[in-house]
C-alpha cells in the first residue's frame, strides 16, 4: 500500500512542470511552443532568462528529492525510493496535467541520484559538465550524464537494484533526447548561450 502511494505521489509530483507554469506566469506563453519545445531549465535559459532557468532547475531537482523522501517515509526501502524517483522523472517527462508533454528529466534525475547515489552522480556529473564546457551542448552533457549513471553506480558498489533501475533512467533520457541526438549528429544542435 505504502509502495503504491509512494509511486503515485511521486508521479503526480513529477508532473508539476515548473518551467511550464513559471513561463506561463512571466510571459503568458507555453514554453513547449518556444525554442527547443522542451519544458525544462535549458529551454528556459534559451527563451526566458537566467534567473527563471536557475529556479526551474532547482525546483525540478528538488521535486525528485521530495519524491525519494516521501518513498523513504512511506516504505523505508531503497529499491522503492529509487522507483519513486523514476516515477517522478516519468511524471516530469510525461506529465498528466499537461497532456503528457513535458521535459527530458535530467534535473529531476540529478535530484534523485544526488540523494541515493551521490558519488556516482558526482562522477557522471563531472563528465557531463566537462563535455558541456568543451562543446557548449547541454544535451550532450545530459546524455553523457544519463549514460554514465549505471556505469558509475555499478562501479561504486551501490545496491544491484540501483544499477538496473538507473538503466531505466538512461533509456528514458535517450528516448526524450532523440531529437537532440538527431541534431547533434547533423551538427544543428543549438549551443549554450545561443538564442533560439
Ligand atoms: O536537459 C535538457 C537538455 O539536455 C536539452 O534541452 O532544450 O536543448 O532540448 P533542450
Amino acid at each position: 500500500m505504502g509502495e503504491a502511494l509512494a509511486i503515485g505521489l511521486a508521479y503526480l509530483l513529477g508532473s508539476i512542470s515548473f518551467s511550464f507554469w513559471i513561463t506561463k506566469i512571466l510571459r503568458g506563453t507555453d514554453i513547449r511552443t518556444q525554442g527547443s519545445g522542451n519544458a525544462g531549465a535549458t529551454n528556459m535559459l534559451r527563451t526566458v532568462g537566467k534567473g527563471p532557468a536557475l529556479a526551474v532547475f532547482l525546483l525540478d531537482m528538488v521535486k525528485g528529492m521530495v519524491a525519494v523522501g516521501l518513498a523513504w517515509v512511506l516504505t523505508g526501502e531503497p529499491t522503492w525510493m529509487m522507483s519513486a524517483g523514476i516515477a517522478a522523472i516519468v511524471g516530469h517527462n510525461w506529465p498528466i496535467f499537461l497532456g503528457f508533454r513535458g521535459g527530458k528529466g535530467i534535473a529531476t534525475t540529478i535530484g534523485v541520484t544526488a540523494l541515493l547515489t551521490l558519488t556516482a552522480a558526482l562522477v557522471a556529473g563531472a563528465v557531463a559538465i566537462f563535455a558541456i564546457l568543451i562543446t557548449r551542448y547541454v544535451s550532450l552533457g545530459s546524455l553523457l550524464f544519463a549514460a554514465g549513471l549505471p556505469i558509475a553506480i555499478f562501479l561504486f558498489d551501490y545496491p544491484t537494484s540501483y544499477v538496473y533501475l538507473s538503466f531505466v533512467i538512461t533509456v528514458m533520457a535517450f528516448i526524450r533526447h532523440s531529437a537532440n541526438i538527431k541534431r547533434l549528429l547533423q551538427g544543428t544542435e543549438s549551443k549554450l548561450g545561443a538564442k533560439s
